[in-house]
């Protein structure tokens, strides 16, 4: 997948869209072998995401905290051309219809358009 991915700040990427995302609890209680069972096997995550590489640029944050009950346990970002936004959507459909976004209790969808260049 690294050989595919491009990196951020391409000056041909300029739309993005931040999606900060919530799990459930229920998906927070389940072991990481389960969770990565319904990740990778039963939703096909990566597989689904490396189609839309290098069109795409990703970058992944994890913000969850056990300590403190947080608003989101991911923000999502994502950068890619102007033409790329019906592929970006599509890729969107094909994750929230897999069975790891039954586990998505909140995501915002924020598009981005970049105003200058530099
Ligand atoms: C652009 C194509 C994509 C690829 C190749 C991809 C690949 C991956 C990979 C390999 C991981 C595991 C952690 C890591 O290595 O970074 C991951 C995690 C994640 N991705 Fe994607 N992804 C893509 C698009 C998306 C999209 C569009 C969303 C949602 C809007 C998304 C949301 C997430 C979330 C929330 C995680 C963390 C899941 C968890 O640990 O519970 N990804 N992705």
């Amino acid at each position: 997948m690294l050989e595919k991915q491009e990196g951020l700040g391409r000056p041909t990427s300029t739309h993005a869209a931040l999606i900060p995302i919530k799990k459930s609890s229920a998906w927070w209680s389940l072991t990481q072998e389960e969770r990565r069972k319904i990740f990778e096997e039963q939703s096909h995550h990566t597989a689904i995401g490396l189609k839309y590489l290098p069109a795409i640029a990703r970058k992944l944050h994890h913000c969850r905290d056990l300590e403190t009950e947080e608003p989101f346990d991911f923000l999502t970002w994502f950068e890619y051309a102007p033409h790329d936004e019906p592929a970006f959507d599509q890729l969107l459909s094909e994750l929230r219809t897999s069975p790891e976004w039954e586990y998505v209790e909140r995501e915002v969808d924020i598009r981005l358009m970049r105003s200058i260049s530099n």
